[in-house]
């Protein structure tokens, strides 16, 4: 996507160095950092300074370029490290393996490795553009149902921040816009990091595209008050019964949905799914620092400042991610197709 008229993905590589635009600055900066050794990668990833399930996925590729090109080797250890440094989204695995089973498999050259992280990237970033065609479609149908603007809630950052670029459920979106369909989108802020209120807002508005960010709390109000037409999230991992994960808050949302009968699409590529889980319950759920809830970082007369909204003494409990089941969801939304159970996808 385009940044002042340039076009950006969210991470890339170039010679010795993994790229990425730093999410942690956005809105107020925008900021690209240069990662040259596996631990930088890992700290970024961790402190999500570059988030969102494909675009760890594709910065692991990288990093484990940029482990043989600092080592002449990638080590089962830093293998490991990677994999395991953010829990819940199974695309960072995909990433990783793309290039380490590369190497295993005694391609052992700098040049096919850095292939075949740019491969996955390329193809992610496709399938992404893909969901994006499909996702319209379902846009489209539901206009000629309304006549009417579409109000679209979604949580989270589901955007091309999150995908190396197009999004999973921002591309039918940015599409539908794109296309001249009148789209309005609810962005729920997304406590506690705000992905929504930062990330996602910021992407609507670098489009042009209309939105109001609401409370998370908001989103039953609204669909109570028939002011949501579909929900569309994207997804962290999907299991072999269609439960999936997705930032802490999903699961209200489809809740709600389904008591108010407003569609629940989510959107995500085949390197979100995870067969060899039977269902959402085994899927490992991030629990982050408790100082996330504890501060909240902005600006203060231009200034980035962090304030404590409670004292130290204060216990407190952060689950990065929820699960909803299948039975609240309406459509998969994947580079393949529109599929609306898991089974007809498989
Ligand atoms: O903790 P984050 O910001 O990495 O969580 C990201 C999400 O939950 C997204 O909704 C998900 O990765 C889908 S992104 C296309």
């Amino acid at each position: 996507m385009k940044v002042n008229n340039k076009h950006y993905r969210s991470v890339w590589a170039e010679k010795n160095a993994v790229i990425i635009i730093n999410q942690q600055k956005l809105p107020f900066e925008f900021e690209l950092l240069r990662l040259t050794t596996l631990d930088e990668v890992i700290e970024a990833i961790k402190t999500l300074k570059v988030r969102g399930a494909p675009a760890i996925g594709i910065t692991a590729a990288w990093a484990m370029w940029l482990e043989f090109i600092n080592n002449g080797t990638i080590d089962k250890t830093a293998y490991q490290k990677l994999i395991q440094c953010r829990p819940t989204a199974v695309n960072i695995k995909r990433g990783a393996d793309a290039v380490y089973h590369t190497f295993l498999n005694q391609t052992q050259q700098a040049k096919q490795l850095w292939q075949a992280a740019q491969q996955f990237a390329d193809s992610e970033i496709e399938a992404c553009k893909l969901i994006g065609q499909h996702g319209y479609k379902l846009l489209q149908q539901l206009y000629k149902e309304k006549q009417k603007t579409l109000n679209i809630l979604t949580h989270c950052n589901a955007g091309w921040l999150a995908c190396g670029d197009y999004g999973t459920a921002l591309a039918p979106i940015f599409e539908a816009h794109s296309n001249g369909l009148p789209v309005h989108v609810w962005v729920d802020e997304t406590r506690p990091l705000n992905q929504g209120a930062r990330l996602t807002a910021w992407e609507l508005a670098n489009e042009q595209i209309p939105f109001d960010i609401i409370s998370d709390n908001s989103g039953a109000l609204l669909m109570m008050l028939n002011k949501v037409d579909a929900v569309m999230v994207g997804a962290d991992r999907i299991v072999k019964n269609g439960d999936f994960a997705n930032k802490i808050g999903t699961y209200q949302k489809a809740l709600a949905a389904r008591e108010h009968h407003v569609p629940f699409w989510v959107a995500a590529p085949h390197t979100t799914f995870d067969l060899s889980i039977d269902n959402g319950l085994q899927i490992p759920i991030e629990q982050r620092h408790g100082n996330e809830l504890q501060f909240i970082s902005g600006m203060y007369q231009q200034q980035r400042i962090e304030i404590a909204l409670f004292p130290n003494s204060f216990s407190s409990v952060n689950h990065a991610f929820d699960i909803t089941p299948a039975s609240l969801v309406n459509a998969y939304i994947t580079e393949k197709g529109i599929f609306e159970n898991i089974k007809s996808w498989l």
